[in-house]
Parts: C-alpha cells; sequence; structure tokens
C-alpha cells in the first residue's frame, strides 16, 4: 500500500521543511507502521525549491488554492500550511478572508471527497488567544499565561480566521469526514531570508539580521513581561564584533546581563558583511502573534 502525503503552503517556510523531513524518513500516519512516502503533492502558489521539487516522489500544484484543491488527488494525510499570515490579514482583510477561510474550507471539502477520512492537520496559531475581559489587571500581559483551559479571544482578522477554521477541523471530523487535529503553532523562528508580513517577523528578526551585520529593532515596548527572553535570544555584544545590532528602545542596556551569557565561547559564526552604518532592518509593530 503506497502512502501518499499532501502539504498546502508546500513551498513556505514551514512546508519546504515538512516536505524535506517527509521525503528523508519513513513516517506514521495516525495508528499505521512507518512508512515511506511514495507521493508527496506540494500546493502553492509559488513552485518548490529544487531539491524539493527533483525528487521524482514530488508532485507540484502551481496556482490558488481555491482553484486548484480539485487536483490534489487523494492522500492519507493533509497538512494544510497555506495561508496568508497575520499582518498581511490585517493589512487585507479580503485576501485573508478568501486564503484563510475560503481555502481552508476548500481543503477540508477536497478532503471530505476522500474515499476513507485523511488525516488533516491544519496549521492554527496562538493568535487565536486574546486579552480576557475578566482578567484586565492579568500581570502576564495581554494575552496572559496560555493554559489548557485558556478560552481563544482571537482579536486579529488573522486570529479569528484561524479559530473559524479550528471550528471548521473540528466539526468536519465529527462528521467523520477527516481525521483532524490543529495544531496551535507559536512563533516559528529562526526563519531565514528577509522579513515576512507576520506581526512577529521581528522575533526572528532580532537573530536573523544581526548575524548578518544588519540591525533590528525589537519593537516589543520595555516593561513588557517576556520582552527580556527575546533579549536573551538575541545575538549577544560581549567582545564580538558586529557591535550590538539588536536593541530594544528606551532601555538598550537592561538586557546586558542576559545578553552577555549567551556570549559565544567560538568566533562569530558568520561572517560579517555589513557596517555599522548598514541601514537598519526594521520590524513590523503590533501584536505579537503570527
Ligand atoms: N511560521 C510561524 O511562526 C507560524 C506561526 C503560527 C502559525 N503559522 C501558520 O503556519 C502556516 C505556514 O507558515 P509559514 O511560516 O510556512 O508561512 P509561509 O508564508 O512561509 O508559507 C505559506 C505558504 O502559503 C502559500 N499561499 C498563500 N496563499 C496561497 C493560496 N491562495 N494558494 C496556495 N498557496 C498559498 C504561500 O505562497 C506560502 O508559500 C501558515 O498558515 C501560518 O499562518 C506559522
Amino acid at each position: 500500500m503506497s502512502t501518499r502525503v499532501i502539504v498546502t503552503g508546500g513551498a513556505g517556510f514551514i512546508g519546504t521543511l515538512l516536505a524535506r523531513r517527509l521525503l528523508a524518513r519513513p513516517v506514521t500516519i495516525a495508528d499505521g507502521r512507518p512508512a515511506p512516502v511514495d507521493e508527496l503533492v506540494l500546493a502553492d502558489l509559488v513552485a518548490p525549491p529544487p531539491d524539493v521539487a527533483g525528487d521524482p516522489r514530488v508532485r507540484a500544484v502551481t496556482g490558488d488554492l481555491a482553484a486548484t484543491a480539485g487536483q490534489l488527488g487523494e492522500a492519507d494525510a493533509i497538512f494544510h500550511l497555506a495561508g496568508v499570515v497575520s499582518g498581511a490579514a490585517e493589512a487585507d482583510f479580503d485576501l485573508g478572508m478568501r486564503v484563510n477561510l475560503d481555502g481552508t474550507r476548500a481543503v477540508l471539502e477536497h478532503a471530505r471527497r476522500h474515499q476513507a477520512p485523511p488525516v488533516l492537520v491544519f496549521s492554527s496559531s496562538l493568535a487565536v488567544f486574546g486579552q480576557d475581559p475578566a482578567r484586565p489587571a492579568n500581570p502576564g500581559g495581554p494575552a496572559g499565561t496560555v493554559g489548557d483551559d485558556t478560552l481563544p479571544r482571537p482579536q486579529s482578522s488573522y486570529g479569528i480566521q484561524k479559530f473559524i477554521g479550528e471550528q471548521l477541523v473540528a466539526d468536519y471530523t465529527r462528521k467523520g469526514f477527516v481525521r483532524g487535529r490543529s495544531v496551535r503553532l507559536m512563533t516559528v523562528a529562526v526563519r531565514p531570508g528577509k522579513p515576512n508580513a507576520a506581526a512577529s517577523s521581528f522575533v526572528s528578526g532580532i537573530i536573523r539580521e544581526p548575524l548578518a551585520g544588519l540591525r533590528a529593532t525589537c519593537p516589543v515596548p520595555p516593561g513588557t513581561p517576556g520582552r527580556a527572553v527575546l533579549a536573551a535570544a538575541a545575538p549577544c555584544r560581549g567582545s564580538c564584533a558586529p557591535p550590538p545590532s539588536a536593541t530594544c528602545p528606551g532601555q538598550p542596556d537592561r538586557d546586558e546581563p542576559a545578553r552577555a551569557r549567551h556570549h559565544p565561547p567560538a568566533p562569530w559564526p558568520t561572517r560579517w558583511t555589513g557596517s555599522p552604518a548598514t541601514p537598519r532592518a526594521t520590524s513590523s509593530t503590533g501584536p505579537t502573534t503570527r
């Protein structure tokens, strides 16, 4: 019996990493036995990178998911990753609704027509959480500490679209159309390449940009719980060259001890290609969720 997997958003950041993993080693789908993937369908607006596209088991379906869902064929497992990230969904309401909501429904409807209900993994987000009006003085910040009993209160178009997607996955599962799982991903760092339109893009930026010799700005206001964690994750100043390049406005030295703990014992891992005059790479501001 052959194993078929579909990844929507298969040319994106997580989709590409997932595709490489699926091709590299056997996978276990639900209660099945480990088996190599025989066919991997990657659906995206753009083609997957050459190393993935060149694998004979890969079939790329390129185009808008709403139009191409019918070309995906049947699969044992579907990873639904195609989406418009938080900042873009907030900036363009219609785009967010079309891709994050209508696209998810198109994938679910395609899965529903399978002969046997596939496992369907939906990439949701911690953006489904938000301020709890019952706990206005929550010391944990806007979202507070998220536990298993924290109720979703999305406060962005993106968060609401992801939450609706979760509910649809739950209902299609209840009806026996799919075997659904929704995963509320946190910010996945460090994303390579340029900053993207996610509101949390700066989290990758404060690590990635300094490693490339660029400056980055952490937009999280001083005093925000958790900000020290972000600063601690950034490359240290110590005696490293280049000079400090991840800064949090207003309180540049507050996290110096935390940064110092990150002083690498080995030489700086990437070649210094920029200069202090390199233009700042600024990140989007706003909610810290994707
Ligand atoms: N990366 C994170 O930190 C993070 C955190 C929480 C949730 N998520 C969610 O996980 C999923 C994958 O995230 P990512 O970081 O890989 O994002 P990404 O932007 O790198 O990948 C998304 C892919 O979806 C594709 N896409 C967009 N619109 C499409 C359409 N209409 N039809 C077909 N393909 C389309 C894009 O071309 C892109 O390649 C997204 O749904 C995102 O909302 C990601």
